[in-house]
């Protein structure tokens, strides 16, 4: 795997992208820092898969030059990009076109070039929902749903998923009440039907709530770090629940362990990191993505 991360100075021409490679750079993950991405390990085999002669490169972007950086690479005639940390929300605006599920998210991550213009789309809350069905062989709908730490992008996106998918119940959780509060209110406002409530992270009513739900999501970055605390104690997890961390490094979280010592189902943010970028290729290449390839490729980096 080439771990060559490129830079703005890069995009003054294909030359400076290209020489040393047998194929082209025309597909890129964009972010700062970027280095640590797994998406060229998923969609480079995937690229050799489909016989399409391309490259897809790591470009580290300073905050502020999104829009400059998409419209190089337009010209540059690449194919498309994913967008990461923390450029998703610049990314909306610096688009052409946007559609219906990344304008209710507010956020971009995956953009396609057509005609010299932007097409941007978020493949992070359906890549969500396809993961929900991987792992556990069910849907969003009519299910009861908590999701914790739910202040940040993650929680955005897969809160709006739910809305979409009409979850029967959401319970928004975090330590912060009025970022949940605002996300409530934007929710209820395009969804009137949506029943969801707001609770806060040391509210000692969470573990009743918890058992009433049937889903449990971490969207914290509380994991992220080996030795880092589940945000919910242990006493919030039973046996029928169904619980997922998006956090895939590191693969066990202390959010998962209390939940299998309470024989919940688990799964990690392996299948959701999976499915977004599933998705993303079938953007850029309709209707070809190779999951097995894409998963195995994955894989490699775990
Ligand atoms: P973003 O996704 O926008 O980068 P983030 O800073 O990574 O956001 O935080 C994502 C979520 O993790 C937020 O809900 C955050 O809670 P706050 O909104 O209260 O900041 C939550 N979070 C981060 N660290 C946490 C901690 N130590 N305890 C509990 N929640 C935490």
């Amino acid at each position: 795997m080439n771990e060559e991360v490129f830079q703005m100075e890069h995009l003054s021409s294909r030359h400076a992208l290209d020489h040393g490679h047998s194929k082209p750079a025309l597909l890129a993950v964009i972010g700062c820092p970027v280095a640590h991405s797994a998406s060229p390990a998923m969609h480079q085999p995937a690229l050799d898969f489909c016989a399409i002669q391309a490259r897809y490169i790591k470009l580290e972007v300073p905050v502020g030059r999104l829009a400059e950086a998409l419209q190089k690479l337009s010209a540059l005639g690449f194919h498309g990009a994913n967008i990461t940390v923390p450029h998703k929300l610049a990314a909306l605006d610096a688009c052409h076109d946007v559609d219906a599920a990344a304008q209710q998210i507010g956020a971009v991550n995956t953009v396609r070039f057509i005609d010299g213009e932007i097409h941007g789309w978020n493949t992070d809350g359906p890549g969500f929902s396809s993961a929900i069905r991987d792992e556990f062989q069910t849907t969003l709908e009519g299910k009861r749903v908590m999701i914790v730490g739910a202040g940040g992008g993650a929680g955005q996106a897969i809160a709006t998923q739910c809305a979409m998918e009409n979850v029967s119940w959401l319970v928004l959780v975090n330590r912060t009440l009025d970022k949940i509060m605002r996300l409530r209110d934007v929710l209820c406002k395009r969804h009137p039907d949506l029943r969801c409530e707001c609770i806060k992270l040391d509210d000692e009513q969470i573990a009743g709530v918890a058992h009433q739900c049937q889903m449990l999501v971490n969207t914290s970055s509380l994991g992220l770090r080996p030795d880092d605390d589940s945000p919910i104690s242990i006493n919030c997890f039973d046996e029928h629940q169904m619980v997922y961390d998006t956090i895939y490094k590191p693969p066990m979280t202390a959010f998962l362990r209390h939940a299998l010592m309470k024989k919940a189902s688990v799964s990690n943010g392996f299948s959701m990191l999976l499915h977004q970028g599933v998705l993303a290729f079938d953007i850029w290449y309709p209707g070809s993505a190779p999951l097995e390839i894409m998963r195995r490729g994955l894989g490699t980096t775990r």
